[in-house]
């Protein structure tokens, strides 16, 4: 039987792919957004019609409340969060209010309004940061690098807090990165394959990248929102690495990416220092043995796949918009 679920971030990467998940197994699917003077439904426009949107906040624990009181959801996928890391820096504060406290703040509704709901956090592999082994595990120490990565694991750890104080179904998803043609443009792969459509199609020449060594464990985040489900359908609620056990550097996603379009990335790929980072995660690696074991999840997409499908898609956009004349 299917249940009631509330999805916050929906108007995310994650949020988008997630949603049509959980409407192809029959929920009825929630979404929480943030007020916006421009519209931020973009990624979500194909399912409008089938989902419903609710104003609410991670700032704000009373509208958190409320939308567990009226929805009465059945779980609860908390994917909002300030998620960019060079962000981060800039925002630390608001960093640590929405990826940090804002778990709790989720969690506490759960836990005055119905303690029987199911909650998924999304934690992340930057808590790995300056990796202690490789791969990494579940039993892997964390040592952030970020303020970002320090909020995820604050998150981390009071999803588990809630879990043992409170007897809640509250899961970690440890992800690794996970892109896809609705990845937001500012993260590297996109960024990436936007750059390759439009030196492709003549609209611009050079590529200013930061470090093109940096490592990454990089999957599809169509695969990965299964994970998520997954992990609220098991018998006990438990934290799991999700990632392809693959490793690419930020070059290799160059090289590939220009070559699917017939180009070279040495003819148009600069460095730019304003995209260092003050302390850079250089490399990760995930190790998903135990989601394989005990959740039956593997991903499906190859990074190959995963690059070709990213530029496909961006060469496709930014020629209707060239169309368009925007
Ligand atoms: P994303 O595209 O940046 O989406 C983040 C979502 O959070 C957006 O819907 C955003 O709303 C919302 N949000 C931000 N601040 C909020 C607030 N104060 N109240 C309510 N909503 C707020 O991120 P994603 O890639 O889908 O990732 C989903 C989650 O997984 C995030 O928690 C991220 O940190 C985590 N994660 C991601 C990866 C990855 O590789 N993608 C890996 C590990 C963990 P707006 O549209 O209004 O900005
Ligand atoms: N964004 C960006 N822009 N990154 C660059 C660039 C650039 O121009 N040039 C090189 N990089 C390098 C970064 O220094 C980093 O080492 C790597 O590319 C990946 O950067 P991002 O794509 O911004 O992702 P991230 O790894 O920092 O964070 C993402 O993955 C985390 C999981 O490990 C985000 O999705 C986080 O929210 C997520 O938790």
């Amino acid at each position: 039987m299917s249940g009631t679920a509330l999805i916050t971030g929906i108007t995310g990467q994650d949020g988008a792919y997630l949603a049509k998940l959980l409407l192809d197994k029959g929920y009825q699917v929630h979404g929480m957004m943030r007020r916006s003077s421009t519209e931020t439904l973009e990624r979500i426009a194909d399912i409008r019609d089938e989902i419903t949107i609710h104003q609410g906040d991670l700032l704000d624990q009373l509208s958190l409340v409320r939308l567990l009181e009226q929805i009465e959801p059945t779980e609860v996928y908390n994917l909002a969060a300030q998620s960019f890391v060079p962000t981060s820096w800039s925002q630390p504060i608001l960093t640590a209010e929405t990826t940090g406290l804002g778990v709790t703040r989720v969690l506490e509704a759960i836990r005055q309004v119905n303690p029987n709901i199911k909650m998924y956090q999304a934690s992340s592999s930057e808590m790995f940061g300056k990796v202690q082994e490789t791969p990494q595990t579940e039993a892997t120490p964390f040592y952030p690098r970020s303020p970002y990565g320090v909020a995820k694991v604050y998150g981390y750890w009071i999803t588990i807090n809630y879990r043992e104080s409170y007897n809640l179904f509250a899961s970690n998803g440890i992800l690794f990165n996970h892109e896809s043609p609705l990845r937001g443009l500012e993260f590297v792969t996109r960024k990436i394959t936007d750059g390759v459509a439009r030196i492709k199609l003549g609209l611009q020449k050079e590529l200013l990248l930061g470090n093109l060594d940096a490592k990454r464990d990089w999957g599809f985040a169509g695969d990965f929102v299964n994970a998520m489900w997954l992990m609220l359908q098991a018998n006990e609620p438990g934290d799991f690495v999700v990632a392809t056990g693959e490793q690419h550097s930020v070059r290799e996603f160059c090289e590939i990416a220009f070559s699917t379009v017939g180009l070279n990335l040495d003819d148009h790929v600069g460095i730019d220092p304003r995209f260092y980072r003050p302390a850079e995660v250089e490399t990760l690696l995930g190790n998903p043995a135990k989601a394989k074991t005990e959740l039956g999840w593997e991903p499906q997409v190859t990074f190959e796949q995963l690059v070709t499908m990213m530029v496909e898609q961006d060469l496709k956009r930014v020629e209707r918009e060239i169309k368009l004349g925007n």
